[in-house]
């Protein structure tokens, strides 16, 4: 398995395996011209785990300056419990690390708490989404 950047290329099959963990409820966010997006903005990391040539799992985050932040990582169902989701957390931390950040947290850890306390991340704050923005932005 490497771990390496996201290619354009790879938009497709990530979106089958957002699909296949049931993550593909808002394509506007996590569809392929999000992804190209994500790919241009310099304040974030897209990554993606490769096993025989082909992606198998990714995670994005996004670094501010100070601090770290996961918004997504999904591995596959057929390739869940092989270390993939842990390296790529692991791999994505010391980016963020390199890049000066000093904590790391992950917006939507989803159900899986074991994963993320394995890692050593601690339920620590509730989080508040305003979505769609337009609602934040109009009277
Ligand atoms: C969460 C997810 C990324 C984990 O990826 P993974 O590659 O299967 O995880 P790992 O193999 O690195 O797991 C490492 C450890 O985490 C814990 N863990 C992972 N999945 C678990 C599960 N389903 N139930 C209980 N513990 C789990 C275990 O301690 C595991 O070690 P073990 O297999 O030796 O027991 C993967 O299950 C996934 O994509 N899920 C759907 C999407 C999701 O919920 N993403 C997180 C929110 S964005």
């Amino acid at each position: 398995m490497i771990i390496r950047d996201f290619s354009p290329t790879d938009c497709d099959v990530l979106v089958e395996i957002l699909r296949a963990n049931l993550q593909y409820g808002d394509p506007a966010s996590e569809g392929p011209e999000a992804m190209l997006r994500v790919q241009a903005c310099k304040a974030a990391e897209f990554l993606v785990a490769e096993e025989d040539s082909h992606p198998v799992g990714m995670i994005k985050g996004v670094y501010d300056g100070s601090r770290a932040l996961i918004h997504i990582v999904s591995v596959h169902p057929d390739y869940h419990r092989r270390g993939i989701g842990t390296a790529l957390v692991r791999e994505i931390a010391k980016r963020f690390k390199k890049r000066g950040a000093t904590c790391l947290a992950v917006t939507v850890p989803g159900n899986r708490l074991d994963f993320w306390n394995q890692l050593s991340f601690k339920l620590a704050t509730r989080i508040m989404l305003a979505h769609p923005l337009d609602l934040v932005i109009s009277d």
